[in-house]
């Protein structure tokens, strides 16, 4: 089946759409990404150093239908309300002006061309990014191994930091999250301490390969209280604090205090999520969000992995599947896919796990 996903929950506009169809005897779950759209705020954005959601909806409006077209074309999808199957949309958490453009637009589309309307927790379409096939491979080759239930799913992108356990679709139980600053939230900010391009995540990790190991150590808050919890704006004052201290910044101490912050940032998303799966036997590990872009993070689960000799089955999206987009929401909603009257469905910016 054939599903066109809209994402506007932040600063983008994405709309993707792919091609699922559940296992059958002898075949397993594939989801092909026929087109992935997106179109950025992100060189205002850069300019002001963050988002500023006005701008960013104001955009949204300009962009969403132009980007659906494009999306639909790369697609090869010539009448919507014939080849489509149904139309995903996020509908938070997120910034609510934004939400409201893609809402506001599958709903009027799923009208129009008389469509299933899948409402999509932003949250689960980071997870389900990890279901996508990888590019670039006929549709008859499907090359991931399937995921194996029980897993743990790591969310960290620029909102978010939690620790979820999915018994099977749609039965998701949250463990644990951050009790302040997300982990690309924090790298955000010290990005902007540090002087480098919004966003910070990046601009930390191409720093950090310049870096000097161990030249700085910051605090890893939380690391072994036992709980599933985070905690990353510590991190951030002891940067402030290091940075005060210095006259100027010379590019070494920039490349060496990045180094710095994301050891601290991934020893305590390994840390972390390594007691979550000593506690419930899971088989698979999903990494997502915008930081499992982050090639360190992901190398470090993978030596981890090796480092214990487990079975574990570790998973993380294609890199341009992690930050925001269209196509794991469209996978989302291909897995979850309760739908709703367009009558009912609404924006929630605080829509969380449960
Ligand atoms: O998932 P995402 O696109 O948006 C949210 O839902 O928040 O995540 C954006 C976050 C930003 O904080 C950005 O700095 C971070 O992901 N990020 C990275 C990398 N790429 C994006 N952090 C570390 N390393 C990266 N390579
Ligand atoms: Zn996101």
């Amino acid at each position: 089946m054939k599903i066109l996903g809209i994402e506007t929950s932040c600063d983008e506009t994405g709309a993707a759409v792919i091609d699922a169809a559940n296992a059958r005897a002898g075949s397993k779950d594939h989801c092909y990404v026929l087109s992935n759209v997106l179109a950025t705020s992100l060189p205002l954005h850069g300019t002001t150093g963050g988002i500023i959601p006005e701008i960013a909806a104001r955009e949204q409006i300009k962009y969403s239908i132009p980007v659906i077209k494009q999306a639909l074309g790369q697609a090869n999808i010539t009448h919507p309300e014939k080849e489509l199957d149904a139309i995903a949309v996020t509908i938070g958490p997120g910034l609510i002006g934004s939400l409201l453009v893609g809402v506001e637009t599958a709903k009027a589309l799923a009208f129009v061309w008389n469509k299933p309307l899948i409402p999509v927790n932003h949250l689960f379409g980071h997870i389900y990014a990890n279901w996508i096939e990888p590019k670039f491979l006929p549709h008859s080759i499907s090359k991931k191994a399937p995921i194996s239930f029980p897993a743990l799913a790591l969310v960290v992108s620029g909102g978010h930091t939690d620790l979820v356990l999915i018994q099977q679709h749609q039965q998701v139980k949250w463990l644990g999250g951050t009790r302040d600053d997300a982990a690309g939230e924090a790298l955000d900010k010290i990005g902007r301490l540090l002087g480098l391009p919004y966003p910070g995540g990046p601009a930390i990790e191409q720093q950090a390969k310049q870096g000097t190991p161990k030249a700085f150590r910051f605090p890893r808050p939380l690391m072994h209280d036992g709980s599933f919890d985070f905690s990353f704006s510590g991190l951030k004052t002891a940067v402030l604090r290091e940075v005060q201290k210095e006259k100027t910044l010379s590019p070494q101490c920039i490349a060496n205090v990045s180094h710095a912050t994301q050891d601290a940032v991934i020893d305590v998303l390994v840390t972390k999520t390594w007691n979550a799966l000593k506690k419930y036997s899971v088989q698979s590990l999903l990494l997502s969000g915008g930081v499992s872009a982050n090639q360190t993070l992901r190398d470090a689960f993978r030596s981890k992995i090796e480092e214990q000799n487990t079975s574990i089955n570790f998973f993380a999206p294609e890199k341009e599947l992690c930050t925001d987009n269209a196509a794991m929401i469209a996978a989302a909603g291909f897995y979850n896919p309760t739908t709703i009257p367009w009558q009912q469905i609404s924006a929630n910016p605080e829509l969380y796990f449960d």
